[in-house]
Parts: structure tokens; C-alpha cells; sequence
């Protein structure tokens, strides 16, 4: 086999290129999901996005101190240039959060000129701190730009989360007070969401990494990638489609039969999986916690009953056994992420925060060597044979 820096593939078998990396393990079959050769329902329920990031990154848990510098050092670097401010002024109030964020990064790249440099060690580094202390600060007033609202500083006397949460729905007219609640919850969204293999928007960063562009821009294209409904929109589409169905009074099981006769390409969104062929297993948590956030929340949600009946049906109708169609991690996630307070359009930037320590670890693994190779995905040729160019012309 012959390494082109981002694929490996062997010129006996036509088109088997796949990219090697040590990072997540995933067994779509058997619906198996490992960080660095931890489970994924043990890290959810044990760990924190702060401590799982690290993982991914450097390889192994962190010690307490390991964790404790990295948090200070997050926290030291939460602040962003004031001129950055002025960048959002400039966007109109309606544009997507997605795009107010995909933006942002590659203009944050702007301020570090000096430290960008994919093979200088301290570059990648510094770069790693200040990608996770502004990404959240940046969504946050995209969702501030959004509804109008002035943008809050950083609170570096709070966790990651609580920070993130305040940065949202704080505001400077009266006091926040940081929900537990929510904290968890959030903190075990964003574990769920930290890496997840060589998806549409990982093979992006690493792609763009691969020709020694700088990681904010690599990581600025992976948030335009996770932006399409396909992929990390699914969250936002699952419940604009839930709210369509509850706003239309249309049955469940009308909706399922308008998807199985692909009426104007209409999906259950949600649903389905690349890899999986089996429930996905971060869906198995988001699903569990789901009943539990809006009991605590003391919230009820019409949208989720909808949710559960959807999911009920087809999971009983051939349509989709047959096509091994099982929820994945973005059909309940919305239902919790509304009931939290974020509007829908912020659902899939919260999707960007949780799977950013992934995209900087893949982004390591692939680009910091100096060896490394830019990056060529192979072609299989399907078009005419070579032809003489026709005289009569
Ligand atoms: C994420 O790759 C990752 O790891 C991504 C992700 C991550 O963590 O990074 O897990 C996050 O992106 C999850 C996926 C979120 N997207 C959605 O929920 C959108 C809805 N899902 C589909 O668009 C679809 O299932 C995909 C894109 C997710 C996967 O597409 P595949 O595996 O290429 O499946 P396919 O398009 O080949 O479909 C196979 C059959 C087709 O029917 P037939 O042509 O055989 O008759 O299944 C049907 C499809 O029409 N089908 C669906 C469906 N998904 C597939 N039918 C109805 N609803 C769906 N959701």
C-alpha cells in the first residue's frame, strides 16, 4: 500500500482507500462507538467534554493536574479581540448561526499570524487552547446576534459549561444563575458529539489540513461541511420536521407513508446512518436522558411524544427494517437542546462545539508530521475512452 498522506490504499484492489487512524473505533453492524478504546456510554456517564477532549487529543485520561491546567488554560483564553465584535455587526440579525461561526473561525485565524504553522509543535498547541476557549464564545454570539441581545464576556470563574450556558442566556440586567441541571446535560451532549470517526465533516478538516492550511481554516471547513442536513443539520431538520408534523395535524403513520413513497424526496430525518446498520449508541443515551432533562427542567414536550410514535413506527414497519434504518444521535437531541432554551438554528452549532475536540485530534493526527502528504482521494474513471477530435467541426 502506498500512503498519500490521507488515504491508505492498495493498487491490487480497485477504490478500498480508507484512512488510518487511532482515535474512534466505530462497529456500525454491532452499533459500537469507542473513544481511544473507551465505550461511549462509559464516558458519557463518568466523564466530562473537558476531560474527553483531552483524551482524544493526547491519547490517554488526563491526570487531575493534567486536567486542572488544561481548564486554567481554557479558561485564560476565552476572551476574544474586541474587533471581532464588530465582524458580527456587519452580518444581517437573520443570518444562520452556522454561517455567522464557519465565518468567525477563519477570521479568528486572522489574530494569530505568528503561531499558524501546522509542523511548529507550540504553534499547535496554542492553537488547540484558543480553538476550545473561543469556538463556545463565538456560538454564543452568533445566538446573542441572532435574538438581538447584547453579547455577554466570558465568566472565567465558571466550569467550561457553565460559561458556555451564561455566555447564552445570561444577560447584564440581572444575575445568572447557572442550572446543575443543564450543566450535566449539556456536558453529556457535547461527549456524545466529540469525535466520531472519518464522517463527512472529520474527513473534511483532515483534507484541508493535508495541504498545510492552518487548523482554523481547516476547522472553519469542517463547520461548513457538519452544516448540511444530511449530516450535523439533521439536527435542526428532526425537529423543524416534528414541528411541521404537530403544526400539520397530520398522523404519524401518514407522515411514515408519505417517507416510504418519497414524496418530494421527504425523509425521516434523524434517522439513519452511513456506518450504523444497528441503533446508534449515542442515540441510546441522548434518548434516555432526553426523559430525564425535561422531568428535571420540568418541561413537557409535545414534540418528543411525537418523536417516541415516529420512532415506535418504524421501527416496526418493514420499510425500514429492511433498510436498517435506526434513529441516530440527531433524532432527540433537539427536543432536549429546546427545552434547554437554544432556538433551533443554534442546534447544530452546539453539534460544531461538541465535535471540536475530534476535529482538532483528527486534525493532529494527520497534518502535524512533517512528513505528511497532502491529501488525494482516488477516482474510479467512468467517463469515454480517449476519442479523435471530430474534423467536421
Ligand atoms: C450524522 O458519518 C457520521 O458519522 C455522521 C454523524 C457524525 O457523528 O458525524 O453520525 C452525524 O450526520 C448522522 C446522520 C444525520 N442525518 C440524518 O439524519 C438525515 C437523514 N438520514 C439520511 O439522509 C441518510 O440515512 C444518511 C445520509 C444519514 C445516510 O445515508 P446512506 O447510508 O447513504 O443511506 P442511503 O441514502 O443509501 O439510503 C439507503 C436507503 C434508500 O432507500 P432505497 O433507495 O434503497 O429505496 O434508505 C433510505 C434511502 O432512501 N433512507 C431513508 C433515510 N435514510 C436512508 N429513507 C427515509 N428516511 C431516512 N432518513
Amino acid at each position: 500500500t502506498r500512503q498519500t498522506g490521507l488515504t491508505f490504499y492498495d493498487p491490487g484492489f480497485v477504490n478500498t482507500a480508507a484512512t488510518r487512524s487511532a482515535i474512534t473505533y466505530i462497529d456500525g453492524d454491532a452499533g459500537i462507538l469507542r473513544y481511544r478504546g473507551y465505550d461511549i456510554a462509559d464516558l458519557a456517564k463518568n466523564s466530562t467534554y473537558l476531560e474527553v477532549a483531552w483524551l482524544l487529543i493526547y491519547g490517554e485520561l488526563p491526570t487531575p493536574a493534567e486536567l486542572a491546567e488544561f481548564d486554567e488554560k481554557i479558561r485564560r483564553h476565552t476572551l476574544l479581540h474586541e474587533d471581532l465584535k464588530q465582524f458580527f455587526s456587519a452580518l444581517p440579525h437573520t443570518a444562520h448561526p452556522m454561517s455567522m461561526l464557519s465565518a468567525a473561525v477563519s477570521a479568528l485565524s486572522t489574530y494569530y499570524e505568528d503561531s499558524l504553522d501546522p509542523h511548529d509543535p507550540e504553534a499547535v498547541e496554542i492553537s488547540t487552547i484558543r480553538l476550545l476557549a473561543k469556538l463556545p464564545v463565538i456560538a454564543a454570539y452568533a445566538h446573542k446576534k441572532a435574538i438581538g441581545q447584547a453579547f455577554m464576556f466570558p465568566d472565567n470563574s465558571l466550569s467550561f459549561v457553565e460559561n458556555f450556558l451564561k455566555l447564552n442566556f445570561g444577560t447584564f440586567a440581572e444575575p445568572y444563575e447557572v442550572n446543575p441541571v443543564l450543566v450535566q446535560a449539556l456536558d453529556r451532549l457535547l461527549i456524545l458529539h466529540e469525535d466520531h470517526e472519518q464522517n463527512a465533516s472529520t474527513s473534511t478538516v483532515r483534507l484541508v489540513g493535508s495541504t498545510e492550511a492552518n487548523i482554523f481554516a481547516s476547522i472553519s471547513a469542517g463547520i461548513h461541511a457538519l452544516s448540511g442536513p444530511l449530516h450535523g443539520g439533521a439536527n435542526e431538520a428532526v425537529l423543524n420536521m416534528l414541528g411541521d408534523i404537530r403544526g400539520s395535524g397530520e398522523s404519524v403513520q401518514k407522515f411514515i407513508e408519505r417517507v416510504k413513497n418519497k414524496e418530494r424526496g421527504v425523509k425521516l430525518m434523524g434517522f439513519g446512518h452511513r456506518v450504523y446498520k444497528n441503533f446508534d449508541p449515542r442515540a441510546r443515551v441522548v434518548k434516555e436522558s432526553a426523559d430525564e432533562v425535561l422531568k428535571d427542567l420540568g418541561v413537557s414536550d409535545p414534540l418528543l411524544d411525537i418523536a417516541r410514535e415516529l420512532e415506535q413506527a418504524a421501527l416496526a414497519d418493514d420499510y425500514f427494517v429492511e433498510r436498517k434504518l435506526y434513529p441516530n444521535i440527531d433524532f432527540y437531541t433537539g427536543v432536549i437542546y429546546k427545552a434547554m432554551g437554544f432556538p433551533t438554528r443554534m442546534f447544530t452549532v452546539l453539534f460544531a462545539i461538541g465535535r471540536l475536540p475530534g476535529w482538532i485530534a483528527q486534525w493532529r493526527e494527520a497534518n502535524t508530521d512533517p512528513g505528511t502528504k497532502i491529501g488525494r482521494p482516488q477516482q474510479v474513471y467512468t467517463g469515454p475512452p480517449a476519442r479523435p477530435w471530430p474534423t467536421s467541426r
